[in-house]
């Protein structure tokens, strides 16, 4: 199970000095998961429905499962709200503010320090974009996936290149200025040219942040149906290691900082929220397939709209509930530390795990540090340039098994 969580959160979020800073301050968040899409894109595996005719019932028991919960974050304030999906854009103005509401009632957002939004680039229409500037959202994340239409068709999205640029420009206009965008590569027939156009109409548009993912593959999307069929097949490792490498040399010289091994930012312009994330900080998640982390526990609802509606109706919560070990601690904070630009802190392995596990770790990564894939330094231990393609299996080789 924990390994399908890691998958969880680093697709999720996939992957300075405000951020140097917050890493050392205890935060908390809210997520809240909108199961709803207006399509399926081909290789998406998050939990969502295309039925969207009961979208207003669901947001009523996403509100009454924060009143449930209201107690989890007790006594903390809150720091970061994100609606991801799913397709958030595709609330309306009363759905959103009924989630909004039963935050503000039952959770301390006096000092909200960043609210999220998801957006898709067909939904950020001017009416849509003028109401969203008088609601307290101060940061889009838009998925554009490609400036190409050709990959757009491909991929299913729902919408095309020239909406993707316009819906930039739109909410820049109106004054939303913390924008990401999501872009996919290793995308099958891809090329490296199509790759730096795709890089080079990102960075014109004057965002201040990234995520960026290599197209995965899921056994339960139409892409994984079509590649068990042969119908398919995906680039070659090179192919999609080399287009990682322009991606990190790219956002380097527009002067973004790989801050996560899938994330990019300008300085002051990191993700809040995500980086809670990465620094094992609580956060609860609301809504079905929605994950909630609390210090040594992990939290899952279930992924499906239906169920997870009767539950909360006969105010069950629809959770299952993971208590973890001293060792799956340890391998969550080696694999989502080895992941951001901070890398693993060996003083707070020494605290939290015991001086012999910060001794063991340099052992068991030894190989790598030789290879030049990671960087040792006296307190801590990074990925280089390189090592990042590699993160995954460089974490693996220092996990500790369960006893
Ligand atoms: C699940 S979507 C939610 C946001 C929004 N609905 C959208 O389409 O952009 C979040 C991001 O996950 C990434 N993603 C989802 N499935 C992926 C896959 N199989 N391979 C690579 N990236 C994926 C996409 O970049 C997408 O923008
Ligand atoms: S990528 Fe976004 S729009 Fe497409 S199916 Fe997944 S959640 Fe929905």
């Amino acid at each position: 199970m924990v390994n399908s969580l890691f998958n969880y959160y680093l697709k999720r979020f996939g992957n300075s000095k405000i951020a140097s800073v917050i890493r050392k301050i205890p935060m908390a968040g809210i997520y809240i998961h909108i199961p709803f899409c207006k399509q399926a894109c081909y290789y998406c595996n998050f939990h969502f429905s295309t039925l969207l005719s009961y979208k207003e019932k669901l947001v009523a028991a996403i509100a009454k499962e924060l009143f449930l919960r209201k107690d989890s974050l007790a006594g903390e304030t809150i720091d970061t709200i994100y609606f991801g999906g799913g397709t958030p854009s595709l609330l309306s103005e009363s759905e959103f503010y009924t989630i909004y509401e039963a935050i503000t009632q039952h959770y301390n957002i006096e000092h909200l320090k960043e609210f999220t939004l998801e957006a898709n680039p067909d939904d950020l229409s001017d009416k849509f974009l003028n109401w969203l500037k008088h609601t307290p959202v101060d940061r889009l994340s838009i998925g554009i996936q490609s400036f190409e239409d050709v990959h757009l068709k491909y991929m299913n999205r729902a919408h095309t290149a020239a909406e993707a640029i316009t819906s930039v420009q739109k909410a820049q206009s109106i004054g939303i200025n913390r924008i990401s965008i999501d872009l996919i590569y290793g995308i099958p027939g891809m090329e490296m040219h199509t790759w730096e156009n795709n890089l080079n109409k990102a960075f014109s548009l004057e965002i201040d942040h990234l995520s960026s993912y290599c197209l995965t593959l899921e056994p339960n999307t139409v892409f994984g149906k079509l590649l068990k069929k042969e119908k398919m097949s995906m680039p070659k490792e090179e192919s999609s290691s080399a287009q990682f490498n322009t991606l990190q040399s790219m956002s380097a010289a527009n002067g973004f900082l790989q801050y996560e091994i899938s994330n990019f930012g300008k300085a002051g312009a990191f993700a809040l929220h995500n980086t809670n994330y990465w620094n094992n900080e609580s956060y609860l998640g609301v809504g079905p397939g929605a994950h909630s982390f609390f210090p040594g526990q992990r939290m899952w609802n279930i992924s499906n709209n239906q169920q997870y509606m009767r539950s909360i109706e006969k105010n069950e919560l629809p959770l299952e509930t993971e208590n973890l070990s001293l060792a799956d601690q340890f391998n969550e904070y080696v694999m989502t530390g080895l992941r951001t630009m901070w890398g693993i802190d060996l003083a707070m392995i020494e605290k939290r795990f015991g001086i012999e596990k910060s001794a063991q770790i340099k052992k068991d990564l030894a190989k790598h540090i030789a290879s030049g894939k990671l960087l040792a330094n006296e307190n801590s231990l990074l990925l280089s340039k390189d090592g990042k393609f590699f993160a995954d299996g460089i974490a693996s080789d220092a996990f500790i098994v369960n006893p």
